[in-house]
């Protein structure tokens, strides 16, 4: 049963492994983007509200629910609710579907540090993934390997390599970040990014709030069974909603550092704002080699990408290993090999969709209008995340109680969960009431 289970060494460590679940390439190339283009404050506001009344009630049930249960997601759903299991396997799904291409975007992050670091520039990101650039477009899957081969690495020594992983490369993404950052704002002309960010309110429309829940469920690592994977490793002794405050106020924090690392010097050097793989492997390399001390920020730029990204695919792997492990009772280190293995396999697809002239080319997949790669990703995105995060407000709400959740909430002798009126009636009405009008909104648009 107890299959090398474990829990985390620190309150410290569990809170930089969730926090680095969370950090990943969505708080660094999609959420400062959103937030410029959809008229700053008001869409920060919007967001905010978003991840305290949506984001934070729900992990915190995840976490409760991993504490209580002591399993991952599709074992721990059938535990507190009979004939729930379901939701759990929604929870494995979206990691299972996400990595099988978030670790080729991990990849080019690492291909672009060894570049800076070698050469003082980016590389030709077009070349990269449609084959102009020497082993053909066989280079990304490459790198994905590479990139699989350090979360396996880190993922066979299950809790304790996660917690030490994340205690090394989360305070190293941080210092990076700042690095970054004070390059970024002291270029001449770095006012431009910051009104970019901030001043021009009247952007935002009421659209942008179904793309705004989508990013926070996202950023915050939510319905995807890593949360309740990772709350399945804490002690009893764990303040939880206290933990679930410093690792949403982390992820957001980071998610607006990152926009003051990106924009500034995007506007100084003369750049155009963007978001996604554009920003990050085209519009950003040009303009660190522009910049002086550009190799050096460049490099630490694509460090502290690939670090996000490792911290986030480790918390994914974990969570699809962690349920072969609990509910198959298969053996953590053939798990996570066959899992490392077969996501590099399946991200072969993924990755060669991007070029042409193979069988997994083209731009309408399925009829779904994208290449197969966006098509993975919006599916897993904007379809199961938020239908996860919903039906586990459902089955926390309306099956286990939240009754149950504060009780394990308080499970620490003498805390006392001041806020439990509030999240119970959250979870139980305004959390599921507002997902289910995003999602249908999703749908008419
Ligand atoms: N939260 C990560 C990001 O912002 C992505 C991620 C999703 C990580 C789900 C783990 C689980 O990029």
């Amino acid at each position: 049963m107890d299959n090398n289970r474990g829990t985390w060494k620190s309150s410290f460590g569990f809170i930089l492994a969730a926090a680095g679940s969370a950090v990943g390439v969505g708080n660094l190339w999609r959420f400062p983007y959103m937030m410029g283009s959809n008229g700053g404050f008001p869409f920060l506001v919007v967001y905010l509200i978003i991840v305290v009344l949506l984001g934070m009630p729900v992990m915190l049930g995840e976490f409760a629910i991993g504490r209580s249960t002591q399993q991952s997601p599709v074992a721990a759903y059938s535990k507190i609710q009979k004939g729930s299991g379901f939701v759990g396997i929604l929870a494995i799904l979206a990691p299972f579907l996400i990595m099988t291409y978030y670790g080729i975007v991990g990849g080019w992050a690492l291909r672009y540090f060894f570049s800076f670091l070698t050469t003082g520039e980016g590389t030709d990101f077009i070349g990269l993934i449609t084959g102009g650039l020497g082993l053909g477009v066989w280079q990304p899957v490459l790198w994905n390997l590479v990139f699989m081969v350090i979360v396996w690495a880190v993922c066979i020594f299950g809790v304790h390599g996660i917690e030490k992983a994340n205690k090394f490369m989360m305070p190293a993404l941080l210092v990076l970040l700042i690095v970054v950052i004070i390059r970024s704002v002291t270029l001449p002309g770095a006012g431009g990014g910051f009104r970019f960010m901030f001043a021009n309110p009247s952007a935002f429309t009421f659209g942008a709030i179904p793309a705004a829940l989508g990013q926070a469920f996202f950023s915050l690592s939510l319905a995807m069974g890593a949360m309740i994977t990772y709350g399945s490793y804490l002690k009893k002794n764990e303040d939880l909603p206290k933990n679930t405050l410093i690792v949403s106020g982390l992820d957001t924090g980071i998610a607006l550092l990152a926009g003051f690392a990106i924009f500034p010097a995007v506007f100084a050097m003369g750049g155009e704002p963007g978001a996604g793989a554009g920003l990050a492997f085209i519009t950003l390399p040009g303009v660190f080699a522009a910049m002086p001390l550009g190799a050096l920020v460049g490099a630490a730029f694509f460090l502290l990408l690939a670090f996000a990204a490792l911290t986030s695919a480790i918390s994914l792997v974990e969570a699809c290993s962690a349920f072969t492990i609990d509910t198959w009772k298969w053996n953590r280190k053939i798990s996570v090999t066959l899992l490392c293995v077969l996501f590099c396999v399946l991200a072969i697809p993924n990755s060669l969709s991007m070029a042409g002239g193979n069988p997994f080319s083209g731009e309408n997949f399925l009829g779904t209008g994208m290449n197969l790669f966006d098509a993975v990703d919006f599916f897993a995105n904007n379809i199961l995340l938020p239908l996860g995060g919903l039906l586990m407000c459902v089955v926390v709400g309306w099956f286990w109680k939240p009754e149950s959740a504060v009780a394990e909430i308080e499970g620490t002798p003498g805390y006392s969960f001041k806020l439990k009126k509030a999240w119970s009636l959250l979870i139980k009405f305004v959390t599921p009431i507002l997902i289910l009008i995003v999602l249908v909104f999703q749908f008419i648009g």
